[in-house]
Parts: structure tokens; sequence; C-alpha cells
């Protein structure tokens, strides 16, 4: 009977212990934001607009990555992480779920990442300026993903395709895009948050050319990103 009671309680402390230590880690995650068009939404493994269901390794779910849902709840994230954000087209796999186990491999110790995807598809960097209804929504869903605690470590933001079609647009995008940048430093009350961009590179056309986003890198948004011990090297070929 003492043997039973011992035993219990054996497991019942380690399941509390266990639980509080998810709990604590749970109230300090980090958070990232995920923003910008289709290709952060994730169209990989879509076909005729049906996505094929292969989540590959690298973008594997586990508990410790979570993801805010459109209703504002986190739960485990899973591929496509976008579905209920990007709700117009079908959503595959993007670089969102690979990002936070990449950031988890290379520092196991920071304990839970959250996910806020936030982006869609085909937007135009017009739609992304304050006031606008996709600003108001990544402001109120990056709000939302702190009320039960945790930091906001960076912006991951992969956008400008749509700012191509136009000489007038692509143009205007460094300002536009700088803009977009510094009201929503302002706005998060992070003046110094890191904003992570993605684009492609290796594409010698003209207007993406264009979009290359050196103004951004010019007024300091991203270089060295330093999160968290972690010191990222954003350079033009590995971004
Ligand atoms: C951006 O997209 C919106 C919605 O499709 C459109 O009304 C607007 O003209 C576009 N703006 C630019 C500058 O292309």
């Amino acid at each position: 009977m003492l043997l039973l009671l011992l035993i219990f309680l054996l497991v019942f402390y380690s399941d509390l212990a266990r639980s509080s230590q998810l709990r604590s880690e749970f109230k300090h995650k980090n958070i990232f934001i995920l923003a910008g068009q289709s290709n952060m939404a994730g169209r990989g493994g879509v076909i005729d607009e049906k996505w094929d269901g292969i989540i590959p390794s690298e973008c594997q779910s586990n508990s410790l990555v979570l993801r805010l849902n459109a209703r504002t709840n986190w739960e485990e994230a899973r591929e496509p992480l976008h579905a209920d954000i990007d709700v117009t087209k079908a959503c595959g796999i993007g670089p969102g779920m690979a990002f936070a186990n990449s950031v988890r491999e290379i520092e196991p110790r920071i304990g839970t990442i959250g996910l806020v995807p936030c982006a869609i598809g085909g937007t135009n960097i017009s739609e992304w300026h304050r006031g606008m209804s996709l600003y108001n929504n990544l402001v109120n869903r990056a709000k939302a993903a702190l009320i039960q605690g945790g930091t906001i470590r960076a912006i991951l933001w992969y956008q400008g395709e749509s700012d191509t079609i136009s000489q007038a647009d692509a143009e205007s995008y460094g300002l536009n895009l700088k803009n977009f940048m510094l009201d929503l430093r302002a706005d998060l009350q992070s003046p110094m948050l890191p904003i992570i961009q993605i684009w492609e590179v290796g594409v010698s056309s003209q207007s993406i050319r264009a979009v290359d986003p050196d103004h951004a890198l010019e007024i300091g948004v991203l270089h060295n990103s330093r999160l968290n011990g972690l010191h990222w090297h954003l350079d033009k070929e590995h971004s």
C-alpha cells in the first residue's frame, strides 16, 4: 500500500514538474510573425489548387513549435501554417515551419516557439500600409500573441512580387517597405525589432532587381540581427 502511494506520488510530482516546466516555457515563448504574400503563406506542394499533403522532414510538427490560429488560440503548429489565414487559396508548405525547426536546431535551449501566420497571397505593399486591413490584422494578431506571455523576436517578411508589375510600383517599393517596417516597429513598441526579409536571388529580370530591398538594408533594418544570443548574419546571398 505504502509502495503504491509512493509510486503514485512520484508519478504525480514528475508530471507536475513537467507540466509546470511546459507552462513556463509557454509563458516565455519566442514569437515570430510571418507576413507577406504567397511565398510566405506557402504554396509548396500545391498542384491545381490542391495541396499534395506531403510534409518534408524539416517542416515536421513538434510540441515546442506553436501557431496562433485564426481564432487567436495557440495550438501545435502544423502545415499548412496559413490554411485558416490565407483562406481564398490552397495553402501548402511555406518557410515558417522550416525556419522554426532550424532555430530550435541551432539553439536547442530556446524553448517554445510561437509562429503567428499573417501572410495573404497576391498582396502588394500598398495593402500593407499602416491603417489598411492587412496591417491592422498583423498588429492585432501580434498583440494577441503576447497576451499569455512571450517576446516577439522578429518579423519574417516575404513579399514583393506583386509590386514588380509596374515600373512605378517597383521604384517606390523601397520607401514603402521602409515606412511599413518603421510603422510596425512603432506600433509594436519595439524600435529595434528585427525584420528578416526573404527574397529571391539570382533572378536577373529588371523589375525584380528594382524591388531588391537595398533601401531597407541601407536604413539598417536587417543586418546582423541579434536574437537572444543567436547571431544571425543575413547577407545578400544567404537570406
Ligand atoms: C494593390 O492591390 C490592390 C488590391 O488588389 C489594388 O486595388 C491596388 O491598386 C494595388 N496597388 C498598387 C499600387 O498596385
